[in-house]
């Protein structure tokens, strides 16, 4: 019998109808989308675990707030109420609205990396990464090696490993590594968190060498609940003491409002420096918008700094990070290989244990992936070679240790019931596991991001 979560901190007001599907119906739709999940129309899901990003339920609060979003080009009241937000629960002095996270990881790399430059971060994330390729440097993954193996247990596997940093400052020197990156949690390692401790020497370290520190805040909320649930030390303060804890050991942020503000659109950039925000200001005008709305409509502005208030309020985050280990749990008890802990806002599917007889060059993941789709529908994302892309020098594509099919889920959204059924269609897929005996090739390969529109056929295994 496995434990239950804690009843959520809120009951439903509205509903979306979602409907289930036939085999054959599932077959003709994945065929036409190239047996690529991401490619298939949303209507033909029935429990979409594509992200937790932009797919969040928004209270009625949010909704409410929407309607006085001032829609003024220039000061609208709706930045100064998202930046005084921002300042009061992130406690960064500059607060640059953008459409999503990636428009503040493209106007931050703009402005601080230069070709030749390195930028360890504890692991890639696609768009982050991509970003900084972009702008001529190159990520190096200072991650602790436990966040490549999804069995071991360790319970801050997003960790940067100190010794690996201070290597690569000795031997690429401080002055070509523009800042650190910091995921908290660490979405590819299947949203392992950072504790406390492991920033503070980071930015220790980094200080020493006159290195900045920038967090990735996507679901900074969820790291504060596995430091304030793991950590020693932390259990008495408040996840909103924690979370600007979190900040004050760095000198910036990207945030996408889309993961823990609970918003379907946003995002900011938060800096203490008053030259790099001035310079960051100056390009948000040619990519985003106007520096007090950056892509967003006043109303967005206002869904996002309501969702903040609510995001680190403890029932809440409680709530959404036991409902992600409920289904863990649920696989587990079934021996379904899975990244261990469970993260913060997905579970993850091992699929090299799951399918060994597939070779990574035939996308085990992404096989996996589209068979749970005909299996259930039920449609989540692969976190495996596909994703990992190509080396932009050698063009060899790169063969991350982890090859996952990640099932991220979207805050206030799904039921219990909604996971039974997952958890089901995860453990039947997991006994049929044998009868897979095919992987997929390209018929298609984007030259970015390419797990997104890439195209595939079936391909037998040699
Ligand atoms: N950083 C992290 C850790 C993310 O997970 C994402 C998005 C971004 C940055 C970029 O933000 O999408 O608002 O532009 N992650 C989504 C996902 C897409 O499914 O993991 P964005």
């Amino acid at each position: 019998m496995t434990a239950a979560y804690p009843a959520e901190p809120w009951r439903i007001k509205m509903v979306e109808p979602i409907r289930t599907t036939t085999r054959a119906e599932r077959e003709s739709a994945l065929r036409a989308a190239a047996y690529n999940p991401c490619l298939l129309r949303a209507e033909d899901v029935y429990i979409d675990l594509f992200t937790d990003s932009g797919t969040n339920a928004m209270s009625d609060r949010q909704w409410s707030a929407m309607f006085r979003g001032d829609e003024s080009y220039c000061g609208a009241s709706s930045f100064y109420r998202l930046r005084d937000t921002v300042r009061a629960y992130y406690g960064y002095e500059h607060v640059i609205p953008v459409h999503q996270g990636r428009g503040a990881e493209n106007i931050l790399s703009r402005c601080l990396i230069r070709p030749g430059h390195r930028i360890p971060g504890n692991m890639y994330f696609t768009t982050t990464r991509a970003h900084q390729e972009l702008n001529g440097g190159t990520f190096h993954d200072v991650i602790v090696d436990e966040a490549h193996n999804p069995a071991d247990e360790s319970p801050f596997k997003g960790n940067v490993d100190i010794t690996k940093l201070t290597a690569l400052i000795r031997e690429a020197g401080a002055d070509t590594i523009p800042y650190v990156c910091v995921g908290a949690p660490v979405n590819m390692a299947g949203g392992q968190p950072i504790s406390m401790e492991c920033l503070a020497r980071v930015r220790e370290l980094t200080l020493r060498h006159g290195i900045k520190v920038i967090l990735d805040a996507a679901r900074a909320v969820e790291n504060a609940y596995f430091v304030k649930s793991r950590e020693p030390g932390w259990s008495g303060r408040s996840i909103a003491g924690i979370l600007r804890a979190m900040c004050d050991l760095t000198d910036g942020a990207t945030m996408s409002a889309k993961k823990d503000s609970f918003a379907n659109i946003g995002g900011w950039l938060g800096l203490r420096d008053d030259r790099l925000a001035e310079q960051a200001r100056g390009l948000v005008v040619l990519y985003e918008g106007m520096h007090t709305y950056g892509g967003m409509a006043g109303r967005d502005m206002e869904a996002v700094a309501q969702g903040i208030v609510e995001s680190v309020q403890e029932d809440s985050i409680r709530a959404r990070i036991e409902q992600v280990g409920y289904l863990g749990r649920r696989l587990i008890d079934a021996d379904v290989p899975v990244v261990r802990p469970i993260g913060g806002h997905a579970v993850c599917l091992d699929a090299h244990a799951i399918l060994p007889h597939v070779p990574q060059p035939l996308f085990p993941a992404q096989t996996l992936l589209a068979e749970l789709y005909l299996h259930g529908g039920i449609r989540g994302v692969e976190r495996g070679i596909v994703s990992a892309g190509r080396d932009p020098v050698t063009g060899e594509n790169r063969t991350p240790a982890l090859e996952l099919v990640r099932l991220a889920i979207p805050r206030r959204v799904y039921t219990r019931a909604h996971l039974d059924a997952v958890a089901d269609a995860v453990i039947a897929l997991h006994h049929a596991r044998r009868s897979i005996e095919h992987g997929l090739r390209f018929t298609y390969e984007p030259p970015h991001l390419r797990f997104f529109q890439a195209r595939y056929e079936q391909a037998a295994i040699a």
